[in-house]
């Protein structure tokens, strides 16, 4: 039976890979450290609640392993014998990333330098999280129109091509995208078949979401909740919001099809979707209106992202399936069934 290694596994994308191989039939080791430090700023999460996606990991036989991808020892013990590397463990947001650079760097810099060093001891594909945020925000920003609920810009869609680090250069940028020079270095120097995934904004189950990471499942938890909300900005950034199973799916395609490179992967112009008009579509959904503050744009933000995934669809064979009507139904049905993981009545 082929064996995967996902580290960082408890978290929200890992869970769902993690999933994803369980149910095709692959022995499964999440590997995380299961920090808290991005939690503690979550005034809704239970602390308990930390533990949710291990409990249903183990339930689903996933084996999980309380490690850092900080130790290259022990990183390197339980990839001997595995087939695949899907590398999720990230310090991921960009509030953090001033807060804690030094956080900031050794997960993000030197753990996927480790992930890389242990695909090429062992000589087995991996796939790497970047994020859109390697762009930086001034090009883009300085192209889009504003509209009455949103940004727009044509063309459209933005492919792997864009120039990186427009602008502004905060930690989180500077570190996702010398993680991201790193694996164009091991495919160029060592051969390893290995992709770098530029993800979008990425919702489903089993995410927390809170103000600095996962805006979709703030949203949407806060509306449920009835706990204030609040925008950063006039509300009318764009995204190309991507549901969790469907980037599951693409680490999948990856390991089908390896042809190594750097993937823009979003839902492109079928999932394009304004904070505004999310929260009007979660309030569509949940019968109830979300009590909406305004706060000041925040430093180093992008207004606008939509992925060009032709790069994606050719080598990968891989494109989204879940649109945003049918995927934010399906978190808020995931966020009712499990109100008991939330404080409730916070102001
Ligand atoms: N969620 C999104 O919208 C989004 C968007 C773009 C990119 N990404 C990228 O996708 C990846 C996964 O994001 P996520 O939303 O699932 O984040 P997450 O915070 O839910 O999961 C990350 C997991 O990594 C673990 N981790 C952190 N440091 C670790 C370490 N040193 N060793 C081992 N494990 C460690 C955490 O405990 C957590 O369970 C990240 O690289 C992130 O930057 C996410």
């Amino acid at each position: 039976m082929p064996k995967v290694l996902v580290t960082g596994g408890c978290g929200f994308l890992g869970s769902h890979i993690c999933e994803l191989f369980k149910k095709r039939g692959w022995d499964v080791i999440a590997y995380d450290n299961m920090t808290t430090y991005e939690f503690k700023k979550n005034a809704y999460m239970k602390p308990e609640s930390r533990y949710h996606n291990q409990r249903l990991l183990e339930d689903l036989g996933v084996k999980v392993v309380i490690e850092d991808v900080r130790d290259k020892e022990t990183l390197f013990l339980w990839t001997e014998g595995c087939d695949y590397i899907c590398h999720t463990a990230a310090q991921p947001t960009m509030t953090l990333s001033w807060e804690e650079p030094e956080r900031d760097f050794t997960t993000n810099v030197i753990g996927t330098f480790n992930v890389l060093e242990a695909a090429r001891k062992f000589n087995i594909p991996v796939v790497s999280c970047n994020s859109i945020h390697c762009y930086g925000p001034d090009k883009i920003n300085s192209e889009i129109t504003e509209r009455e609920t949103r940004f727009v810009r044509e063309p459209v869609a933005i492919d792997e091509n864009e120039p990186l680090l427009q602008g502004v250069v905060t930690p989180l940028h500077a570190s996702k995208t010398s993680a991201e020079n790193y694996i164009r270095c091991y495919i160029d120097t060592f051969k390893l078949k290995a992709a770098s995934f530029r993800l979008t904004g990425i919702y489903g189950p089993n995410q927390f979401g809170g103000e600095d990471h996962g805006w979709v499942a703030n949203f949407a938890i806060r509306n449920i909740l009835e706990m204030p909300l609040t925008i950063f900005g006039a509300g009318k950034q764009l995204r190309d919001i991507l549901y969790a199973t469907d980037v599951a799916e693409a680490f999948w395609c990856f390991y089908q099809n390896p042809v190594s490179g750097i993937y823009n992967i979003g839902g492109g112009g079928k999932t394009m979707i304004s904070l505004l008009e999310c929260i009007e579509l979660i309030e569509k959904i949940t019968g109830k209106k979300s009590d909406l503050r305004f706060g000041k744009d925040r430093f180093g933000d992008l207004r606008y992202y939509v992925s060009d995934i032709s790069k994606a669809k050719k080598y990968l064979k891989w494109e989204p399936k879940v649109m945003p009507e049918e995927g934010i139904q399906k978190l808020i049905d995931w966020i009712k069934k499990n109100e008991n993981l939330f404080i409730k009545n916070l102001n």
